[in-house]
């Protein structure tokens, strides 16, 4: 199996401050912390849900790829992101299938270690994102 789980569902807010009370005070979800991620121009609010988890993601300028995604689709579910084990072995797989990879190689993201995104134009235009964790982290 090419995916083992939902690892996490990103979701493209305009402020944290006004989304994580819903997240933490309505769905009553464990807020697990807050980063800055100053390469993609994002916070990143993180919750847990089971063994998945919720990332909110608030642009920190106009030119991040969150606020362009914004400006074309709107507020709302940006991306999906599934667990797999080798985010390296599953980039050649994908290729291997015909599939375009926004991320030939393997880079840092929010709660996982390594992470790629497939091309939305071979996944039925849903931003696709492969996330690898180390191993010490896959244990819950
Ligand atoms: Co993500």
């Amino acid at each position: 199996m090419a995916v083992r789980r939902i690892d996490h569902i990103g979701i493209a807010v305009e402020s944290l401050e006004k989304t994580i009370p819903f997240y933490r005070d309505v769905l009553e979800l464990e807020l697990l912390g807050i980063e800055e991620i100053a390469s993609q121009k994002v916070r990143v609010a993180m919750f847990a849900i089971g063994s998945s988890r919720i990332e909110l993601l608030e642009p920190t300028s106009p030119e991040s790829p969150v606020a362009k995604a914004i400006e074309k689709r709107g507020l709302g579910v940006h991306h999906i992101a599934y667990a797999v084990d080798s985010v390296e072995a599953e980039i050649e797989s994908f290729i291997e299938k015909g599939i375009r990879m926004i991320d030939t190689a393997p880079r840092g993201g929010a709660g996982c270690s390594k992470i790629a995104f497939v091309h939305p134009s071979d996944s039925g235009k849903v931003l696709t994102e492969l996330c690898e964790h180390v191993p010490a982290e896959e244990e819950n």
